[in-house]
């Protein structure tokens, strides 16, 4: 297969001509990042764009006590680092890589043209802004409202929305981050994370083997608390 065409299965250029896909494609510069890596840093000035190829990051920002806060995990197909590209800011949050990860990357002018020259891409750009910030509304009302047993399911719902796969009305996600980072997700500890997870189980909402975990009825689980 031509490489370009990798471009594809990224929504936001899903609908483009093949030569301009290959146009888009030599502009960019390919990176690959080990699990656990940084890849932004918040606060740093910024003016590249960055689609993931292959594997999932995570989005965070540090609390005024030193503690992690997850604002979003993001997968396949996904991009960053647009917010310090379209405001002119430093970048917004740390973005680190939770699996081995590739990326392409797009400088801004380079990206800024595109927009100009094919503006269904700045719809979907702003269709997936949208997207973001309705999660975000989602997770400050869980952090804010809900006990533990309910911000720990919501943020199984983000993840399986990211991450997951779904089969059958169940959604399997093969990777499933380390407990400390669905506690820094939910607003809770390691030790509640781990509680809750059991407590999923021994109510057969979830399976875990290993890395891997299914809810077992997707919609039930959401409708039950959300
Ligand atoms: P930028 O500010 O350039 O660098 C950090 C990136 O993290 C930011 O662009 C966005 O791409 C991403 N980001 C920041 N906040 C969120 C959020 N709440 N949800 C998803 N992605 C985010």
């Amino acid at each position: 297969m031509d490489s370009f065409k990798i471009l594809r299965k990224i929504p936001i250029f899903t609908d483009l001509k093949d030569d301009i896909l290959e146009k888009i494609y030599s502009r960019m510069q390919r990176r690959v990042y080990k699990k656990g890596n940084m890849i932004l840093m918040e606060e740093d000035l910024g003016d590249t764009l960055f689609l993931l190829n292959k594997g999932s990051v995570k989005i965070t920002r540090v609390s005024e006590d030193g503690r992690e806060v997850i604002l979003s995990i993001l997968g396949e197909g996904d991009f960053f680092g647009e917010m310090s590209i379209l405001d002119g800011e430093s970048r917004s949050a740390n973005v680190v890589a939770l699996e081995d990860s590739e990326v392409f990357i797009l400088r801004r002018g380079d990206f800024l043209d595109l927009l100009e020259q094919h503006p269904q891409i700045a719809i979907v750009l702003l269709q997936e802004l949208a997207s973001r910030l309705r999660k975000s509304d989602q997770q400050i009302e869980s952090l804010s409202l809900a006990d533990a047993e309910n911000r720990v399911a919501m943020a199984l719902v983000r993840l399986a929305e990211e991450l997951g796969v779904i089969k059958m009305g169940q959604v399997i996600i093969e990777n499933l981050p380390f407990q400390q980072d669905i506690a820094n997700m939910a607003g809770t500890s390691r030790e509640t994370v781990s509680r809750m997870l059991k407590h999923f189980e021994e109510k057969g909402y979830i399976k875990k083997e290993g890395r891997k975990l299914t809810i077992m009825n997707f919609e039930d689980f959401v409708k039950r608390y959300t």
